[in-house]
């Protein structure tokens, strides 16, 4: 199946990136540097390599995923790729960080499950989510999804928190994982005081209400979602069925160009995704697996 859609992105890639005139004036975005760009590139790397086998990513044999963080030291796999997102957890010493990966899913099936009319937000597990507002809700998919490795991760976090000697947790996923990423920001926030939180997120739907964004934005925790050009799955489930992005969007445009963009859902400036993306009808699902600077990631993109 992802083999006929990249035929078929290959025959349209033209038409694709036309969709947001050149020239076009902007306001309240602030272009990327180069420099800054290619600085996403060891964490896209890292939710790249979620989508490889449990196997290789125990050895960190995992290809061009593993090869770009090659001093990355994993130290728990976990997953069935099937009713358990594969995930992993690790120390990066390059980047003097806990790095902890989630694997994402079909990107059709993904899309077809939150355009459902049924899309059903609920609190918080107040467990794993100590202290929590019933006012938080979450998509029940995602939280349920996030419920099943949450106390394993939690406990190789601390224990690599001790063992290694730092404070810094960095959350990736792509997808569903970017989805996971996203919980795990404040499931870690509850749960770790002293860590200092950031997560990097790619293709990430919508994940809560606007009481969940408006935590993430009021948290400390470093929050970052980039947007590939005309990518459906950052514009569900739609706002009007309950959900918002919190601040953090990173819209890609072309390759090398790409905007941060002010606001949770920001839906005023024609360079981001909403703008962008109107209607799941104006998207690609092409988009979502890349190329994120060069990177694309998916199942068959672990090689
Ligand atoms: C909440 O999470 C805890 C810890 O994982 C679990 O034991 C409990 O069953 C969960 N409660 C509900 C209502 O799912």
């Amino acid at each position: 199946m992802y083999s006929l859609l990249l035929i078929s992105a290959a025959l349209s890639s033209c038409g694709l990136t036309a969709a947001i005139p050149a020239g076009l004036h902007r306001r309240d975005v602030t272009q990327l540097s180069a420099t800054e760009l290619a600085g996403f590139a060891p964490f896209t790397q890292f939710a790249r390599a979620a989508y490889c086998g449990t196997d290789i990513l125990s050895d960190w044999t995992c290809g061009e995923a593993c090869e770009a963080n090659s001093d990355f030291e994993v130290s728990l796999v976990g997953g069935d790729g099937d009713d358990i997102q594969n995930y992993f957890v690790g120390y990066s010493p390059s980047l003097e960080a806990i790095i902890v990966a989630h694997e994402g899913t079909d990107p059709t099936q993904l899309e077809s499950d939150l355009t459902d009319i049924d899309v059903p937000l609920a609190t918080l597990n107040s467990t794993l989510f100590p202290g929590i507002s019933s006012d938080v809700e979450v998509h029940t998919g995602f939280q349920d999804e996030h419920a099943l490795t949450a106390d394993v991760i939690l406990a190789e976090v601390k224990s690599l928190m001790s063992s290694v000697g730092t404070n810094n947790i960095i959350a990736v996923g792509h997808s569903l994982g970017g989805a996971l990423a996203e919980i795990d920001t404040i499931f870690f926030r509850l749960n770790l005081p002293s860590a200092d939180i950031s997560a990097m997120t790619y293709g990430t739907p919508r994940v809560g209400n606007p009481a969940w964004a408006a935590l993430v934005d009021a948290s400390d925790v470093n929050f970052k979602r980039i947007d590939n050009m005309q990518d459906l799955i950052p514009i569900v489930p739609g706002r009007s069925l309950g959900y918002e992005h919190p601040a953090g969007e990173i819209h890609i445009l072309s390759a090398g160009d790409a905007v941060s963009c002010p606001g949770d859902d920001d839906a005023t400036d024609a360079e981001c995704q909403i703008d962008s993306v109107p209607t799941i009808f104006e998207g690609n699902i092409i988009d979502h697996l890349g190329p994120y600077e060069g990177i694309y990631i998916g199942t068959i993109f672990c090689t």
